[in-house]
């Protein structure tokens, strides 16, 4: 084995898919025992390239060295045998198992002939005493936070025995508390010798808490820097040649017309436990109003309630002052509500379908995407490319497949599709995730845009940034219930971060 102290070395990595070029000539030098961060924007290549070197896709040429020495992989079998390890930038987890059984899949442990359960639960016990990680083994993953599931996704690597861990934007789905649980279980890792690559939009916590840096642009690698020599601005610039932007409340357009009204909403789930408890707020027209909270406090459910997706046990729905409690979700979206979900694979598109046939979910019944009774195939088209140039979208075309756009870049196609159908009420859970600071920066004029002309947000986010910057008003939710509305002209980060987790609640009472 040759002595080397780099971990990972990336040379001349070409990769082309049908009209893309994904990675062009790209070079990735890691350090052995480093955290080392990769950012670019949407599309630059960055997944393409960490697929690549967790043996997912084949380059069409160029040469990967893991500690010094060149390898080749035919299927991630390969890399992990190297001790490579990847979480993925969409989680992977079967839902209807428990937390053991999901992670030993695939690598069952046996003795003899017999699974050997018990020699798991104690590496898994083990492991996460270890990493500060809690977990349950138990536990069913449908019932986890998405902090939790996480967490399940880099057990499963760590359990295989990883020592080069990657990371595709593990913080783009956590809130600010999540991170920071993140991060010093990645710093436990780094004592104990493992090698970091991760992926992230968000400039602050990459210059916090990486060794090294690289950019990326265009599936090119643009500029190798140490955090002590750079700004998030000079990151952001070298991204995608933009200032680093704020979100603005700017002046009000709030009306006295309430366009959604939600009154004592409630809901169990299926083990008894409360799910949303008794939940009052309105939008007026030209108004957000946006929810705070740790994932897993009852957003998820909310939003199915209003949509009709949930059956609510109690309280009711009014959509323009007309009572929708008993619509179907087809009429509640025909009506005027539109939804970005919460999470883009599982809701929000057909990932083996067209963009064009993406774009026409939940409006396949009115204009441009039917005409007399049948889809109007021209119609959709048109309206999927102004989709893509509007929400700038980085595709070949809109006869692709979601699956072969980036992951900000299918992102951008469902918030497109949404604002361009004009709805009335908007519920947007997440609007940003994974996007590149400067395609954010477009998707909060939009959003300000549309306020101004009269459309009523409920946005949900784990960017506290993005809440406080664009909300008129803000709500807290905290185990299902309302626990708090603050002032986002005034509130901090900090306090939000603290009602968030109960600490204020707790001290109230
Ligand atoms: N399976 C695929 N088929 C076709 N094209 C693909 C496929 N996967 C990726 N691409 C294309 O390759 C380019 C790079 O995509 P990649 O997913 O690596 O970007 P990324 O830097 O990870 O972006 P993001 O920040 O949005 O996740 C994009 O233009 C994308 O459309
Ligand atoms: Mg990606």
């Amino acid at each position: 084995m040759a002595d080397s102290d780099r971990a990972i070395e990336l040379i001349d990595i070409t990769k082309t898919y049908p009209g893309v070029l994904a990675n062009d000539g790209v070079d990735l030098s890691v350090g052995l025992g480093d955290i080392h961060a990769i950012v670019g924007e949407n599309g630059a290549g960055k997944s393409t390239l960490m697929n690549i070197l967790y043996g997912m896709q084949s380059p069409d040429s160029g040469i990967i060295k893991v500690r010094g020495d060149e390898v080749s992989f035919g299927s991630p079998k390969d890399a992990i045998a190297l001790g490579i390890g990847m979480v993925h930038q969409h989680f992977m987890l079967a839902d209807n198992l428990t937390v053991l059984e999901n992670i030993v899949l695939g690598d069952e442990p046996t003795k003899g002939l017999q699974l050997d359960f018990s020699f798991a639960r104690d590496k898994i016990t083990e492991l996460s005493e270890q990493y500060g990680m809690p977990l349950d083994p138990d536990a069913m993953v449908e019932f986890l936070t998405i902090g939790e599931r996480q967490r399940v996704e880099i057990m499963k690597v760590l359990y295989r025995g990883a020592t080069i861990l990657i990371l595709d934007e593990p913080t783009a789905v956590l809130v600010p508390q999540e991170v920071d649980d993140l991060f010093n279980s990645l710093k436990e890792l780094q004592a104990e010798g493992v090698t970091i690559i991760f992926i992230s939009h968000k400039l602050d916590e990459v210059l916090s808490v990486s060794d090294a840096i690289t950019v990326m642009r265009a599936g090119k690698t643009v500029a190798t820097a140490v955090p002590s020599e750079i700004t998030s601005h000079e990151l952001a610039e070298l991204m995608v040649g933009s200032e680093l932007p704020t979100p603005e409340t700017g002046e009000s357009t709030v009306t006295d017309i309430v366009e959604l009204a939600v009154s004592g909403l409630s809901n169990y789930h299926s083990d008894g436990r409360i799910a949303v408890d008794n939940v009052s707020f309105e939008i007026h027209q030209g108004e957000i109003v946006g929810i705070a909270g740790v994932d897993g406090n009852g957003q998820t459910e909310l939003v199915d309630t209003i949509m009709g997706v949930r059956h609510a046990a109690s309280g009711k729905v009014m959509l323009s002052g007309v009572d929708i409690s008993g619509d179907d979700t087809k009429d509640r979206r025909t009506d005027g509500i539109g939804i970005i979900p919460g999470d883009r694979h599982r809701q929000g598109l057909l990932l083996d379908s067209s963009l064009w046939e993406n774009a026409m979910l939940g409006h396949q019944t009115t204009a441009p995407f039917e005409k007399h009774g049948f889809v109007d195939k021209k119609g959709a088209k048109k309206r999927t490319g102004e989709i893509v140039e509007r929400f700038d979208v980085r595709t070949p075309s809109v006869d692709v497949s979601a699956a072969a756009l980036s992951g900000g870049n299918q992102q951008k196609l469902i918030v497109g599709k949404e604002m361009m159908a004009g709805p009335k009420v908007l519920i947007a859970s997440h609007p940003t995730r994974g996007i590149d600071v400067g395609a954010q920066a477009a998707i909060w004029k939009e959003l300000r845009d549309a306020r101004a002309e009269g459309l009523a947000v409920l946005l949900i986010s784990a960017d506290l940034e993005e809440l406080i910057g664009l909300s008129d008003t803000l709500l807290v939710m905290f185990d299902g219930a309302i626990a708090a509305e603050l002032d986002p002209a005034n509130v901090t980060p900090k306090t939000l971060g603290s009602h968030m987790t109960g600490v204020e609640v707790e001290e109230a009472s």
